[in-house]
């Protein structure tokens, strides 16, 4: 199969472009820098010229606090940009697989969110991935897949794991917010999973349309700054704080888990676990020394 990558250079990007090709799918990878998804233009021309099976669209304004002032860049990535690419790949032939957010939920919900939940975005990132999300739904694809993830981190690239450990090497103070709940994604374990939903609505065994996908278990990005430090094996004292303390421009959702379950029976199998996805994470980048086996089974 031939996979056009969007975003290619991002952390979810670099994970596709390495697991598709692993597959032994074809894989054509365009960075932000070979393509900009916001030129119509230029995307229809490189639809037409690559004719991917799947398009995996991944680019997207992710600096959710410099969203809430660079308002014009965030709509014309995160909420125009889907429906360009969208009916550039419907001219195409293409299948599309757009990645959305839990921040199109307001966190008062209390229980994992499900995908016929109600969206209320609190941020203009937020608001923005919502609008692409119906973009996308709008543009009359055949074949279509949105798959709306959380708290992302892979490898390769700077993310959450990364800083924690950094500043926990060099002795720096860390205080991290335990009023915000959600599920730390590894950027591998995302990737496979839609990979596979491509796979099974290929085969006609899932449906068209939108899935959540995150690894399994629900915590505080204290909790898991904890968790990295400890499974790593640093010593780090960590300080919680509130939302409230860190002041950031954009309100976030304080309860945003994801409900999995219709993307696990599609795919027929569990996502993995985020210790077990830390530990892959940890291992990979060669940033621990401590024995994984034995903590697999925490
Ligand atoms: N990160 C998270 O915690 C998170 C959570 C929920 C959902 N998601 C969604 O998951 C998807 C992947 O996120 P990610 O974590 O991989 O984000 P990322 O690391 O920020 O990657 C996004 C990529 O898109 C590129 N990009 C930005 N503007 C572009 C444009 N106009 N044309 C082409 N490329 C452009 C960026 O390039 P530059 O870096 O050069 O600007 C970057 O390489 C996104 O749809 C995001 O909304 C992410």
């Amino acid at each position: 199969m031939r996979v056009l990558v969007t975003g290619a250079g991002g952390q979810l990007g670099r994970s596709l472009v390495r697991l598709a090709s692993a597959r032994g799918h074809e894989v054509a990878p365009f960075t932000r820098t070979a393509l900009d998804v916001t030129d119509g233009t230029a995307v229809s021309a490189v639809l037409a010229e690559q004719r991917p099976h799947w398009t995996l669209h991944t680019a997207a304004a992710t600096k959710v606090d410099l969203c809430e002032s660079e308002v014009a860049w965030a709509e014309a990535v995160n909420a125009t940009a889907p429906g360009i690419v969208a009916k550039a790949c419907r001219a195409a032939g293409s299948g599309m697989l757009h990645y959305s957010t839990d921040f199109v939920f307001d966190g008062g919900k209390g229980e994992p969110y499900v995908e016929t939940d109600p969206i209320a975005p609190l941020s203009v990132y937020g608001r923005t991935k919502a609008e692409g999300e119906r973009a996308v739904q709008e543009a009359g694809l055949e074949r279509w897949l949105l798959v709306r993830t959380q708290w992302v981190y892979g490898p390769g690239g700077p993310c959450f794991p990364t800083a924690i450990l950094d500043k926990a090497r060099a002795g720096e103070p860390l205080r991290v917010v335990e009023d915000q709940r959600g599920s730390p994604t590894m950027t591998d374990d995302l990737a496979n999973a839609t990979l596979d939903l491509i796979d099974a609505a290929q085969s006609g065994v899932a449906a068209w349309g939108i899935y959540h996908a995150a690894n399994r278990g629900v915590m505080s990005w204290f909790d898991f700054a904890k968790l990295i430090v400890t499974t790593a094996g640093v010593d780090a004292e960590i300080a919680a704080i509130s939302s409230d303390e860190l002041a950031l421009p954009a309100r976030r959702p304080a309860y945003s888990a994801l409900d999995t379950t219709k993307l696990e029976v599609a795919i027929a199998r569990p996502l993995p676990s985020v210790v077990d996805g830390l530990i892959r994470f940890l291992e990979a980048g060669g940033l621990t020394g401590y024995n994984a086996s034995a903590r697999r089974g925490m």
